[in-house]
């Protein structure tokens, strides 16, 4: 900034365009003359007289997508929800970390910073739920954003006659029934005000059958049932109930997995099995990109969108390619 100054710039005739530009007195002429000559339009350049004025003007400009809100994230204490929690607070919210995991949950607030909270909340405890709800309306008096993200991963035996309906029900409890809760008590503190994001993560797994085991599976498709019934209802109040649908990531939860899988090999290795079942090219799915998929859909850049699962998979759940036997291979 030390070598920049603020300038207005005023192109007449063009429209009446004007734009107020920061920048370093090296390459002002350069954009003057490049301006010049591909308009062909009087452009004049005087010092701006009031600098503070423009500080201000270009601050809103570079304004967080979320400035003044506040969410609260159920299972921010790692992997998605931790990194959606970075990621909402670097743009300006207030974050409420829910959490079963209470040490790792206070570190993570503790890493975040000022702007973020701990509360320790179980989503299969109604109450936690509702403590939880009812602790952000106390600390910052509103709920802008409730991200039902907290989920758990199963092992089950793979064939329907050998299911365990016992673990069925536990996973039920915390993938569909704290949704539910969730968006229960987040709806009880938005429907007055007559506004808020709701998001949930559901999961490639919960788009097409057979990427995970039924009873995982079964939860994630309750996941986008349920963002579509309570979308009918919510819109009447301005709530917008939308989910996620992330592809595979190497968080925790699917690192343990990938550990008990392949125990002989190391956790670097189990990163790169997962990485290499993604379909695009070049690039990971990592927890940024659902972090910048919740960014979005909390904004108010989605302030029409209501319903809709957001899937971020790379294309995985959009196709499947019918690999016909090369010519010289057929007889
Ligand atoms: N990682 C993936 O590949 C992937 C893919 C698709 C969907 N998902 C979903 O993303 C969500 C987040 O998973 P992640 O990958 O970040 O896993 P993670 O294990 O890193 O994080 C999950 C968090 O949820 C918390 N949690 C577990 N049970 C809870 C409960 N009863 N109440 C409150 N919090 C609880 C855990 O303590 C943990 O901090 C889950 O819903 C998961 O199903 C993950
Ligand atoms: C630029 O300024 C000159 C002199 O003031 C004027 O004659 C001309 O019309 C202006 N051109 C444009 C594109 O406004
Ligand atoms: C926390 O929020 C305040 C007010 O919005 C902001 O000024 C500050 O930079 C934030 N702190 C961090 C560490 O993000």
């Amino acid at each position: 900034m030390d070598d920049s100054s603020f300038w207005e710039l005023e192109i007449v005739n063009c429209n009446t365009l004007r734009v107020f530009v920061c920048i370093s007195a090296t390459f002002r002429q350069k954009i003057m003359l490049r301006l010049g000559f591909r308009n062909s339009c009087n452009i004049s350049f005087s010092r701006a007289l009031f600098t503070e004025s423009f500080h201000r003007l270009l601050s809103t400009q570079t304004r967080g997508k979320l400035e003044d809100k506040v969410a609260l994230i159920t299972g921010a204490a790692s992997g998605i929800g931790k990194a959606t929690a970075t990621k909402f607070i670097n743009n300006g919210a207030k974050v409420i970390i829910a959490d079963i995991h209470q040490q790792l949950g206070e570190e993570t607030a503790k890493e975040l910073g000022p702007n973020a909270t701990f509360i320790t909340c179980d989503v299969t405890q109604e109450s936690d739920v509702s403590n939880a709800v009812d602790f952000a309306i106390s600390k910052y008096k509103q709920l802008d954003i409730m991200y039902n993200n907290a989920g758990i991963a199963c092992r089950s035996p793979l064939s329907i006659v050998d299911l365990d309906l016992a673990l069925f029900d536990k996973v039920m409890d915390i993938n569909v029934r704290g949704v539910v809760a969730g968006i229960k008590h987040a709806a009880r503190v938005m429907i007055p005000r007559g506004t808020g994001s709701i998001l949930c993560t559901a999961s490639i797994t919960g788009v097409m059958g057979g990427v995970a085991q039924h009873t995982y599976s079964i939860s994630k498709f309750a996941v986008i049932g349920i963002v579509k019934s309570l979308a009918s209802e919510l819109c009447r109040h301005g709530i917008r109930v939308n989910c996620i649908s992330p592809f595979a990531i190497p968080t925790p939860f699917v690192l343990g997995e990938m550990s008990q899988m392949y125990p002989h090999v190391d956790a670097q290795k189990h990163v790169e099995i997962v990485h290499n079942v993604g379909v695009l090219k070049g690039v990971n799915c990592e927890s940024n990109d659902i972090a910048n998929a919740a960014l979005f859909l909390a904004s108010d850049n989605a302030k029409y969108i209501s319903g809709l699962n957001l899937v971020v998979d790379g294309g995985f759940t959009s196709f499947k390619n019918l690999d016909f036997l090369a010519p010289d291979k057929v007889q």
